[in-house]
């Protein structure tokens, strides 16, 4: 469907969300399952009882507008899922430096559901859709939640995944040495970097 007016277009970013929330929903698992950091499985399981809530949340938004609940394909979520499945993959990761891994390919997901939250609230804004906007901004304040929780959980976890990397920078060996001397120097290596 070709968006003509403000109306259109936010019920079609309305539908990517439900799509992108959807997608999570089956994600979330999995990131808890592949967290070492019990804090940080016990935040996924959390989240994904709140990414229950915001698809019944949008559910209630389409009733209100009086359209049928309909996904649309969200690439970018797809994107940023699969992203995150090939981390999860990775076992040559330390359990913490694979955490920081994680936590980043979240923040992600956060900061890309933060965006479209924050428009389609504006969007319900301009087109008077009062319950609309407060169903969005609730979702949309759970979501800045969930980033500020995940920031609080990188600072430790991220600490954690560094010392690791002080005490391998020390064994690493001839070529690999060789090729990773200038960040083995920082105490890391590029390959290993953590993301968040
Ligand atoms: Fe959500």
């Amino acid at each position: 469907m070709k968006a003509h007016s403000l109306k259109e277009l936010f019920i079609e970013e309305l539908r990517d969300l439900y799509d992108a929330e959807n997608q999570l929903t089956k994600a979330l698992p999995k990131m808890a399952e592949g967290s070492s950091s019990p804090e940080l499985r016990e935040a996924f399981e959390e989240h994904l009882e709140q990414t229950r809530n915001h698809v019944s949340r949008l559910e209630k938004v389409f009733a209100g507008l009086g359209e049928k609940p309909k996904a649309e394909k969200c690439k970018g979520m797809e994107g940023l899922i699969k992203e995150g499945s090939e981390l999860l993959k990775e076992d040559d990761f330390d359990s913490e430096v694979k955490d920081a891994a994680i936590i980043g390919a979240a923040q992600k997901v956060e900061h890309y559901e933060i965006a479209g939250y924050g428009t389609v609230r504006t969007f319900a804004e301009l087109l008077g859709e009062d319950e609309a906007v407060s169903l969005l901004e609730e979702t949309l304040e759970e979501e800045k939640e969930t980033d500020q929780k995940l920031t609080e959980l990188a600072d430790q976890i991220n600490v954690e995944a560094s010392e690791g990397e002080d005490a391998e920078s020390e064994d690493i060996e001839g070529e690999e040495l060789e090729a990773d001397q200038q960040t083995a120097k920082r105490g890391r290596t590029s390959r290993k970097r953590p993301a968040a």
